[in-house]
């Protein structure tokens, strides 16, 4: 895998952003990632009248991962309205240890931290397969 063009990820994560729906919140977020066969994906918050039922930008972008065929996320940059780097809530940390496990790497405002970083002590499919020992 080439040099991470982090510069090309928020670019596509503020492209997203710009597409939000995000009418209650006003609160737009944009996210986008490189996948390990080169392929960047993306997805930004989509909310509902009824609050608690809002998507997160980050269940956009799995979605997208899966749809598109699939694969592993290697680095992935979440941006605010403003463009800044976000670090994604805790049930979107775990959606992206899903599918990028623990050396997946987020932008952060400390440069690119890893996932086993950003959640640690992660609960993860490693530990199913252990229960069925
Ligand atoms: N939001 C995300 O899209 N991703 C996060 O990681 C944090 C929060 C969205 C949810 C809601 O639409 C808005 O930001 C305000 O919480």
């Amino acid at each position: 895998m080439s040099r991470i063009d982090w510069e090309r990820l928020h670019s596509v994560a503020l492209i997203a952003m710009k597409k939000a729906y995000a009418p209650y919140s006003k609160f737009p977020v944009g996210v986008a990632a490189l996948v390990d066969n080169g392929r960047i994906i993306s997805g930004c918050n989509v909310e509902n009248a009824s609050y608690g039922l809002s998507l997160c930008a980050e269940c956009g972008l799995v979605s997208d991962l899966i749809a598109s065929g699939g694969g592993r996320l290697i680095a992935i940059s979440c941006v605010d309205g403003q463009g800044n780097q976000l670090a994604p809530c805790g049930r979107c940390r775990q959606l992206l240890f899903e599918h990028g496990g623990p050396t997946a790497l987020l932008m952060t405002d400390d440069g690119p931290q890893t996932m086993a970083t950003m959640l640690p002590w992660a609960f993860g499919p490693d530990d199913l397969d252990r229960n069925e020992r």
